[in-house]
């Protein structure tokens, strides 16, 4: 187990292609979904002023604690909140931060995560098999470890790990419970695959099919991504930094499907689906970092970037901003409709 002599940090990826994708103007009002260590938000605050407005949520309060010093010189232009990107939607109605510029959701855990010896997210530090992003959470990996059954344990380190071995981890997970702690659990799979395989530690696959399920990580960025399109403004930004293909699997599949006008299966004569399209590709292949990047930060090394421009004009917008408020707030629109068609004409007159 690694012993660390300096405080951890987390290195923002793809930093520079970031705001480029985002299109920071001053003034803009943007979503940074996934705050961590506040690099990406620093920067965003950076290019938005003077005016701009940035608003950061993180599921994960030590995020929101650690990244709160780091942002205090802008305290006047940007919200903390700690919450999940899940409820995406009412989080922005209930502080009134809509329509917005650009969205950002840079996925995974932060080194400070990563790093820290006693979350449970890595297997190279001994700790309680935790792995949850906020504490207040239900379910733990240590749950998980020891209640599933071998099948499902299998299934789960299959479908989240992507793991070829699956069934001989599950298999020896069974008979080694209870496992309380990381060191038991990577001995677990070193016993039951070996200590080596390639590039890759051989735990690094069950870890990540936890930490997903733990967090329901797959779930919560789907429902994330169909509530962010709503908040876009006119030519508004969905930016996505994904570091595994089920994440980004995702993230593709649903700029895919919604910068289509039609979804009907093929080979069907007339659209029936009526289906239309609320985003434009930005950039139709995906942007990775460079070798120089990889190498100043290895982290960086899976990461993928896609972007989409929201092309629902203002009118049809509103429809749905006010369908939302109402649906959410219960409020009557007569009064919200001149405040909220002067928002979306004037936030955008520049984009
Ligand atoms: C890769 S880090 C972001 C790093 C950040 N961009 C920076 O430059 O410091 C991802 C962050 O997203 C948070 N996160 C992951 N899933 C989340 C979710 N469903 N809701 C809210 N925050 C989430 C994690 O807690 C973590 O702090």
């Amino acid at each position: 187990m690694s012993l660390r002599t300096s405080p951890p940090t987390h290195i923002p990826v793809l930093l520079q292609e970031t705001i480029q994708a985002l299109a920071v103007q001053p003034g803009g009002r943007y979503i940074d979904c996934t705050l961590g260590a506040g690099g990406h938000a620093a920067a965003i605050l950076d290019h938005n002023s003077p005016g701009g407005q940035l608003l950061s949520i993180d599921a994960d309060p030590e995020a929101i604690k650690i990244a709160k010093a780091r942002l205090e010189a802008y305290s006047n232009s940007t919200l903390l909140i700690n919450e999940n990107f899940a409820n995406l939607q009412a989080i922005c109605i209930k502080y009134d931060f809509y329509p917005v510029h650009g969205i950002l959701f840079d996925l995974g855990l932060s080194s400070l995560q990563l790093d820290s010896n006693g979350r449970g997210f890595s297997f190279q530090h001994d700790a309680p098999l935790d792995m949850r992003l906020n504490p207040s959470q239900d379910v733990t990996a240590a749950d998980i470890v020891n209640t599933f059954t071998e099948t499902e344990l299998a299934h789960l380190i299959k479908t989240f790990g992507e793991e070829g071995h699956s069934r001989q981890i599950a298999h020896h997970i069974v008979q080694k419970r209870p496992i309380r702690t990381t060191l038991q659990l990577v001995q677990t799979i070193e016993q039951s695959i070996g200590s080596r395989r390639g590039k890759l530690h051989p735990a690094t696959k069950t870890f990540q099919a936890l930490r997903i399920a733990v967090n329901r990580e797959l779930e919560h960025l789907e429902s994330a991504l169909k509530q962010a399109i709503n908040l876009l403004g006119f030519k508004g930004k969905l930016v996505v930094i994904s570091y595994h293909s089920l994440e980004d699997r995702i993230v593709k599949r649903f700029m895919y499907h919604e910068s289509r006008d039609c979804v009907c299966p093929p080979g069907i004569p007339t659209c029936v689906c009526g289906h239309t399209a609320s985003l434009r590709l930005i950039n139709k292949k995906v942007i990775t970092p460079s070798p120089d990047e990889v190498e100043l930060n290895p982290r960086s090394r899976s990461a993928k970037l896609r972007t989409a421009e929201h092309i629902i004009t203002h009118d049809e917008q509103y429809t749905t901003l006010e369908k939302l408020c109402v649906s959410m707030k219960g409020e009557n629109n007569g009064w919200r409709k001149p405040v909220l068609l002067k928002r979306l004409q004037q936030v955008f007159l520049t984009s």
